[in-house]
């Protein structure tokens, strides 16, 4: 059977046609929550997650990365935490074990679930920023370790 060209509907795999930019904190809210549910069963980060956050502590923790986004992405003030001392202490906890693979791995999955859900100018800008943080964050893990290690 010939099938028309612009016959999609028995498309399975939504195409970016389909897809949308992040507009607003509902979408932040929703790649926070489905980036997260992945990152605590990963084998690789789930055991560090899972080990400094208490179960009932991750809406906290949700609710804080949604600020965190939406002021890198709209310029909004809300987020007023500290990533850098926040990863030096689970670098500290986990008895100085955080490697690049944990970041570069922290990435992939990062890249996967915003290329799910989203697409556009505010996707590749969070993709970006995720990127550019990661080389930071994991020096400065670097630089705050005691100096004998
Ligand atoms: C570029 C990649 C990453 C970004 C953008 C990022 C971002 C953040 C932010 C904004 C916070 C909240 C900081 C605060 O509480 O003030 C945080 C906390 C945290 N991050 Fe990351 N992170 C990244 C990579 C990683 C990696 C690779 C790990 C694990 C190996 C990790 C583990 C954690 C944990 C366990 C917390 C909670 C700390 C606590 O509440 O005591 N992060 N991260």
């Amino acid at each position: 059977m010939v099938r028309s060209r612009s016959h999609q509907c028995d498309n399975k795999i939504p195409t970016p046609k389909f897809m949308r930019d992040l507009e607003n904190r509902k979408d932040v809210e929703l790649l926070v929550l489905s980036f997260y549910a992945q990152i605590r069963k990963d084998e690789l980060l789930g055991p560090i997650f899972n080990g400094t956050i208490p179960k009932e502590k991750w809406p906290e923790h949700l609710d804080k990365l949604a600020d965190f986004w939406e002021t890198n992405i709209w310029g909004i003030p809300k987020f007023n935490g500290n990533p850098v001392l926040a990863h030096a202490r689970v670098d500290t906890s986990f008895h100085h074990s955080i490697s690049q693979d944990h970041f570069s791995h922290w990435l992939e999955l990062w890249f996967s679930t915003v290329d799910s859900l989203f697409v556009g100018e505010k996707a590749m800008f969070i993709k970006n920023r995720a990127q550019n943080m990661a080389t930071g964050q994991f020096l400065k893990i670097l630089q705050l370790r005691p100096k004998e290690i």
